[in-house]
């Protein structure tokens, strides 16, 4: 009965998204469980330049990232938004479990199979590890935080996961973060930054079609799910860098005039040959949109970690 609701819900946003006149669906349905393993295989390809370069900034910054968690603290929450598969957080984990850090981590997702893996994952690796794994929409699990976790906590997202939230999304999203906040807690976020648009735009339309594979994913899965009879034959993937605005865009173009039929809700959508989809937005950032971005949700920027070549940055927040 509850799955009915639910379905309906989510079937009645992606219609309304594919009714605009600029049709958009919203890039969290790419993780079904076969999305989250396409996007596993993304993180692997050399192409996709931002897992490698975060891996290097925890492996050259472990240290001082752990003495910002804790330096002498009693004990601290470690939550990750968006944890995926956690892999590039083992090298925090690890250096704070050498240093004998008392903490417990709280990765949250809001794919079932990746929390499920990764919770298997960790274990296996660390089996003293307090481990209180979530699954869930990160938007909502923000809400409870304080309550929920009344220690002093470090809030992480990384993988410039926020990238996917347009300036206004991203404002509020941090805004309701920095308020759940203590004074002596802290934001750890993971941004891509602007650099080549040619490394950008690869990152984005792979020689192997991954990243074709996983938009059009989205298709199979409501066909699937929505009981909808999308044909992926009249679609293809379309991406873009906008290297003045920093932005990158991934579209579903539609090559021919067609109708989508809906079962769940009994609906049809029509597309233009031509007309355009999107599924995607993924922001790249300069320092001075990063301190304007902490600034206007409540933030003060503590530190700055990067890569050898600066395409990427973890920086670290408190609560003005
Ligand atoms: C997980 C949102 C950071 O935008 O780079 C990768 C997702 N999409 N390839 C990104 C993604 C296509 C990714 N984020």
């Amino acid at each position: 009965m509850h799955r009915t609701i639910e379905l309906t819900h989510v079937a009645l946003e992606v219609i309304a998204g594919l009714k605009l006149s600029s049709k958009q669906i919203s890039s969290k349905f790419f993780y079904d469980s076969e999305g989250s393993r396409i996007f596993q295989q993304i993180m692997r390809m050399p192409e996709y330049y931002l897992t490698d370069c975060e891996a290097e900034i925890f492996e050259t910054h472990k240290r001082a990232i752990g003495s910002f968690f804790c330096n002498d603290c009693f004990t601290v929450d470690l939550v990750e938004l968006g944890a995926g598969d956690g892999a590039k957080t083992k090298i925090l984990i690890e250096d704070l479990i050498s240093e004998k850090v008392n903490f417990r981590y709280i990765p949250v997702d809001i794919s079932e199979d990746a929390v499920v893996q990764l919770a298997g994952a960790m274990k296996q690796k660390f089996p003293d590890l307090t481990l209180e794994p979530r699954i869930g929409d990160y938007f909502h699990m923000i809400e409870n935080l304080s309550r929920e976790y009344p220690n002093r906590k470090v809030i992480m997202f990384l993988g410039s996961n926020l990238g996917n939230f347009d300036h206004q999304q991203s404002i509020s999203f941090l805004t309701g973060i920095s308020q759940v906040m203590s004074d002596d807690d802290l934001f750890f976020i993971g941004l891509d930054l602007k650099k080549d648009p040619e490394v950008i735009r690869k990152a984005y339309d792979d020689s192997q079609g991954l990243t074709r594979e996983f938009n059009l994913n989205l298709l199979t899965r409501f066909n699937r799910e929505l009981g909808a009879n999308f044909d992926l034959k009249g679609f293809m993937h379309a991406p873009l860098y906008d290297p003045q605005r920093g932005t990158a865009m991934s579209f579903l173009v539609s090559t021919r005039d067609q109708v989508v039929r809906f079962a769940v809700t009994d609906e049809s959508i029509s597309l233009k040959q031509w007309e355009t989809i999107q599924t995607e937005l993924s922001q790249k950032y300069d320092l001075a949109m990063i301190e304007a971005l902490a600034e206007a949700s409540g933030f003060q920027v503590v530190e700055n970690f990067f890569d050898s070549r600066h395409y990427f940055v973890n920086s670290l927040w408190r609560k003005a």
